[in-house]
């Protein structure tokens, strides 16, 4: 249900401020009412599994685009052909936002240097700071269209038309961006960014700016040198004359639905669009899926689409119908009712049996030592993950290659969600809310937005029975 709320979508000044709701208020708030599908852990499972092979063609594919796109903008310069050449340019150039968003999950490779280099060489084109907005992005999947909560609220309400209208060519949210890079590069972060970006991360921010700065510098450099702006249009200013399509698309994801509720089906569209549109937007129209489970590739959204679809509001059948809806509904939000919000037909619940994504045992006792049952080792497939609650706390108990049992904490040092719900990927598990990973062996975190390590365990297979080792100095619950 959505709730009204007085609306400061200020971070620094907003709702969780107003309501004097700390971080681990609105965490626990959260986890109790965020809607998930229900999915067989296997099914999931299979549609979570990363691959660089269809990442490598993707962003294969979408390099020599540019290049190509590139060459005929060289070759149009000077006659009436540069409009339709930089046109098409800077729609490919723009689509570097898609990139960004997905890079920056850390879901298109396997491999993890190639999620960093794209995510660093997208942020770049498409002047989102990767070291603001890898925090930012973290916080807009916590709390989605949270007021005063969400940093990434793209129409605020009362909606501004005008400003919609104009960020078809970057023309309201681009300045301000291109002025926080240079804030940034100054070391002068405002309050908003210092209320998500953690302190320690602020150098690795000020750097990158001064080299995105130090990038287009020098291509201004090059435009003086020849007397021509040419080289000027290839970098930063595509963003702004070929942001429309990133725009168009953009505007599907929540505009126009309800504001402060924990159900991404009542906050957020699928829509279905053309295939080429699908390739330049790595299927993000499918961003009710993306936004109940991010851990699932983009190559995998399809399918994970149509195992839930029967648990969410019908999709758009296209982007007609979605402007259909939406543009009427903004006037309203803009001139007469900023309360009024497009309401999604939620499904009736079918009744089936009980489908889990995530498996959790339960002990009641500890058997010897401090060492505690959790479940026969056909319980847990190899290389996944089960949960283990034990005298009011949560484990994760993991099964690797070559029959290795390991333990730790069950729940997530950055936003408390569930471990034993993620994904196991070479020895490290990746939590299932923002994608943070732990090194399973060591209990070390190892992907951002996580931070803080976890406790590990010691864990032991007995016969057919797995066991883990709750002991004095890991834990206090022995007192
Ligand atoms: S809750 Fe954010 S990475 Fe785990």
């Amino acid at each position: 249900m959505v709730v009204q709320t007085q609306r400061d979508y200020s971070l620094s000044n907003g709702y969780h401020n107003a309501v004097a709701l700390d971080d681990e208020a609105i965490e626990a708030q959260v986890e109790k009412t965020w809607w998930s599908p229900e999915i067989p852990r296997e099914q999931l499972k299979a549609l979570m599994q990363r691959k660089d092979a269809p990442a490598l063609m993707h962003f294969g594919l979408w390099i020599a685009l540019l290049i190509g796109s590139g060459y005929l903008a060289v070759l149009s310069w000077g006659t009436w052909w540069a409009i339709p050449a930089f046109l098409l340019y800077g729609t490919i150039y723009s689509s570097a936002d898609a990139r960004w968003h997905e890079c920056g999950h850390g879901t298109p490779f396997r491999t993890r240097w190639l999620n960093e280099f794209f995510y660093h060489f997208s942020s770049f084109l498409t002047i989102r700071e990767g070291y603001l907005w890898r925090w930012s992005h973290a916080r807009h999947h916590t709390d989605t269209i949270i007021v005063g909560h969400d940093p990434e609220i793209q129409v605020m309400r009362p909606a501004d038309l005008l400003k919609i209208a104009m960020d078809f060519f970057y023309l309201r949210s681009g300045p301000p961006e291109v002025l926080r890079v240079v804030r940034h590069a100054l070391g002068k972060p405002d309050a908003d960014v210092r209320s998500y970006v953690p302190v320690q991360e602020l150098n690795k921010l000020y750097w990158s700016s001064r080299i995105y700065l130090a990038i287009v510098a020098g291509f201004a450099l090059w435009s003086l040198a020849i007397g021509s702006f040419l080289p000027m249009m290839f970098v930063w200013l595509p963003r702004f004359y070929g942001g429309w399509l990133h725009q168009l698309l953009g505007l599907t994801q929540h505009a126009g639905l309800g504001e402060d509720t924990y159900d991404h089906r009542e906050n957020t569209r699928t829509v279905y669009i053309n295939p080429v549109f699908r390739y330049l937007y790595m299927n993000m129209n499918y961003h009710l899926e993306h936004h109940s489970t991010p851990m699932i590739p983009f190559h995998s959204l399809p399918a994970y689409h149509a195992a839930i679809k029967d648990q969410t509001p019908p999709p758009y059948p296209n982007l007609w119908t979605v402007y259909k809806e939406m543009i009427p509904a903004l006037i309203k939000q803009a001139t007469e009712n900023p309360d009024y919000h497009i309401v999604r037909p939620l499904p009736t619940p079918a009744i089936k049996p009980q489908t889990k994504t995530a498996v959790k045992f339960t002990a009641d006792a500890i058997a010897e030592d401090g060492w505690v049952k959790v479940c026969t080792v056909r319980d847990i497939p190899e290389n996944d993950v089960v949960g283990l609650e034990y005298n009011g706390n949560v484990y994760a108990v993991y099964h690797l290659k070559g029959g290795r049992f390991y333990a730790s904490d069950g729940i997530c040092t950055h936003g408390r969600a569930e471990l034993f719900g993620g994904l196991v990927i070479d020895s490290c598990i990746e939590c299932p809310k923002h994608n943070g990973r732990f090194d399973i062996l060591t209990g070390e975190a190892v992907r951002r937005p996580v931070r803080q390590n976890i406790t590990i365990y010691p864990a032991e297979q007995r016969g057919d029975v797995v066991f883990i080792r709750i002991t004095q100095e890991n834990t206090d619950i022995l007192l």
